[in-house]
């Protein structure tokens, strides 16, 4: 086996017996380093998404700096309608907005599917990274990913970021046919950006639903569900570990197992031991409270110690926060945070 698939990030996620916990953190890529804000100073966040040199850059700064041990590659889960011609743009301060949010049958036809070749960046970053991650610690491999049809629907929709997501779920609850063909369409783009960065050297995908946890159980069965699990079947093809993620999911999480996720990945509200019984024969990812860095260090510690505690009952855990890293966290706070959990000793 090579020394990639040898790492304690990609065992975790196999479910095999680890050296320590594996750590990285969600958002570990901007807003909290001051090496990245030097970086993207008057470039525009989807310009530096189609950067490839930007790009390896960006994933390998929090890579030098904790030494964690996972990259997640540096994108938007709306870049990848962008490249296919949406009106989009990402403001600062604010998130993704949509120039011409999408309502009827024919805004949806008017999404191109997206292939690999219109997304060349895509690949000449991820070979970029593999070639130079291979080389730090001993391997350290390379998560891609890409947003979930219900979470990228809404932004579509709504045409920015929303707290009720109520113009999603009036087209899910009353245009079905709508629906379907929006989030079939949203699928096939989503697997299609997952198989470009798995083609490239990906080492695990991971599929953020960060939205779903709006939805009640049946209405996520039967609306968000199936699409999901076409996505997370389609990568399941080519043969490495699939991460579900998304936040309040406490209702869903059994439910985005069963999407097709090798490891489930838990927001901070949902304690890991009752999270555990719930995602079955899968690993978990999680889930400090990301505020915890702003307490004082043993007590951010003494926290992290309960969950990996916890995260002992599973079937494999990597350790993360329960969402992304707040822009203003202290980066020598999450070097400490990496270092105590990949030190604590697990027999
Ligand atoms: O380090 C990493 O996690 C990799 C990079 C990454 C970004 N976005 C970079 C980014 C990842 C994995 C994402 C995913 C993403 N984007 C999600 C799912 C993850 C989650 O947090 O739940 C969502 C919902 C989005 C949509 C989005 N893009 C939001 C809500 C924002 C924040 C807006 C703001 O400024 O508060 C963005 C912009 C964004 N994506 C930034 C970064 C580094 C900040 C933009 C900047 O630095 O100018």
């Amino acid at each position: 086996m090579t020394s990639l698939q040898n790492s304690a990030f990609l065992k975790a996620a196999r479910g095999e017996s680890v050296p320590h916990t594996p750590v990285w953190f969600m958002r570990q890529a901007g807003r909290s380093l001051p090496e990245y804000l030097k970086l993207r100073e008057g470039i525009a966040m989807l310009d530096s998404c189609a950067d490839p040199e930007l790009i390896v850059e960006i994933t390998l700064q929090p890579v030098r700096r904790y030494g964690v041990d996972a990259a997640i590659f540096f994108s938007d889960i709306v870049l990848p309608l962008k490249a296919v011609g949406v009106d989009l743009d990402i403001v600062p301060g604010v998130g993704p907005v949509v120039a011409n949010p999408v309502r009827t049958l024919a805004d949806v036809e008017a999404i191109p599917d997206l292939t690999a070749d219109q997304i060349p960046y895509i690949t000449a970053a991820v070979q970029g990274l593999v070639s130079e991650l291979a080389g730090i610690n001993g391997g350290t491999p390379l998560i891609g990913f890409a947003g979930a049809p219900f979470t990228v629907a809404s932004y579509l929709v709504e045409g920015g970021p929303s707290k009720e997501h109520a113009k999603t779920k009036a087209l899910m609850f009353g245009a079905p046919d709508v629906w379907d063909a929006l989030m079939r369409k949203i699928s096939g783009i989503s697997a299609a950006f997952l198989e470009t960065q798995v083609a490239a050297g990906a080492s695990a995908v991971q599929l953020f639903d960060s939205w779903a946890g709006a939805l009640t159980p049946g209405d996520y069965v039967r609306h968000v569900q199936p699409h999901s699990a076409r996505v997370l079947a389609q990568v399941g093809e080519l043969g490495v570990p699939r991460i579900h993620f998304g936040v309040g999911t406490t209702n869903l999480l059994d439910l985005m197992g069963e999407a097709g996720a090798d490891v489930v990945g838990v927001d901070w509200r949902t304690p890991l031991d009752r999270a555990i019984p719930m995602v079955g024969d899968r690993a978990v990812q999680g889930n400090l409270d990301p505020t915890l860095v702003f307490a004082p260090t043993e007590v951010m510690t003494a926290r992290a110690a309960e969950v990996i505690e916890a995260g002992r009952a599973a079937r494999g855990h990597i350790f993360n926060l329960g969402h992304g890293v707040i822009p203003s966290t202290d980066p020598d706070q999450l070097a400490r945070l990496t270092e105590f959990v990949q030190s604590y000793p697990l027999d």
